[in-house]
């Protein structure tokens, strides 16, 4: 079937004949999938680890979904896309705050394992969330072992449908707000990873509130906070 626009602006749809080896060429190439790195060099120096979540509604996402399906040993053509942005502070004295809902979990998964790595000075804070605890706690185990050791200095939770009503990591961050202000006014990084329509939003709404509430400002100059932190590379974000 194929269509064009009439004279009145209505569609006009016309019957073609193609044969079945044709029909993939009346289909736009089929488009690469991003996903962040989610281990460190340093921590694994022969393998790149990513985070995948499957998306199944409505439809069966294609990537995640065939990427589940392979057995060890499998190849996948990959290429690197560097990010110039969302990368640690060089200066590795600085405190970071992560905030990474869901698979927006991976870049900090690798940020850790650097800092773990380097042994850097600076203070880690991850926010992290998804539905339960019991199948959504990604890399738990890992997570502990970087709060036993040190390297992650704060680590809070929302499990959103653990309980009656959702729960979210920006109302972690609220529940924190005053130390989160004091870590931005000591130089602190925010990242955030993850779900761009929703959360990144409301996470960039809650940001702004704790601004403007423990730093005493009117919303217009905590617009202006935030803004000076994003040109000053110190608000960055990955989402999607
Ligand atoms: C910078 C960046 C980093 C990313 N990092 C990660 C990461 O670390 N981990 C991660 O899991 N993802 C990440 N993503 C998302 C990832 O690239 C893919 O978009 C995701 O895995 C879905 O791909 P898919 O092929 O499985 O789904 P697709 O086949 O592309 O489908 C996407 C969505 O559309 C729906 N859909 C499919 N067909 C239809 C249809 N006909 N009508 C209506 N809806 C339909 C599907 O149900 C699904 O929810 C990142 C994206 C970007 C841009
Ligand atoms: N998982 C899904 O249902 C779903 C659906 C459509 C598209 N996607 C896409 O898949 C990608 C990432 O998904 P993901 O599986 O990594 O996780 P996700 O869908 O981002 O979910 C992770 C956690 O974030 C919570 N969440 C939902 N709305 C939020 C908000 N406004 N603010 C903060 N947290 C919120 C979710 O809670 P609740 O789910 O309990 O509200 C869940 O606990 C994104 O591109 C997303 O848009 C996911």
């Amino acid at each position: 079937m194929e269509s064009h626009t009439g004279p009145h602006n209505q569609r006009v749809f016309r019957t073609l004949h193609v044969q079945a080896q044709e029909i993939p060429n009346l289909f736009r190439r089929m488009q690469p999938r991003l996903y962040s790195i989610a281990s460190s060099l340093k921590a694994y120096p022969d393998s790149v680890h990513i985070t995948v979540g499957i998306n199944n509604e409505p439809y069966p996402g294609l990537c995640s979904n065939w990427l589940a399906s392979l057995s060890e040993g499998s190849e996948v053509p990959v290429f690197l896309q560097a990010t110039s942005q969302f990368r640690l502070p060089e200066d590795d004295a600085k405190p970071v705050i992560m905030v990474g809902p869901g698979t927006g979990i991976a870049p900090f998964r690798a940020f850790l394992q650097e800092r773990a790595a380097c042994n850097s000075p600076g203070r880690n804070w991850l926010f992290f969330g998804e539905r339960h605890e019991e199948n959504g706690f990604y890399y738990r185990e890992e997570l502990e072992g970087f709060m036993t050791q040190g390297c992650l200095t704060h680590l809070h939770t929302a499990f959103s449908r653990d309980q009656g009503q959702r729960i979210y990591v920006q109302d972690r961050m609220e529940e924190n707000g005053e130390e989160l202000w004091n870590w931005l006014q000591e130089g602190a990084y925010f990242y955030v990873c993850g779900d761009a329509a929703r959360m990144a939003r409301d996470v960039d709404s809650a940001l702004r509130r704790i601004v403007a509430r423990y730093g005493n400002m009117s919303s217009e100059q905590a617009d202006d906070y935030v803004s000076n932190l994003t040109r000053n590379g110190r608000y960055v974000r990955d989402v999607y």
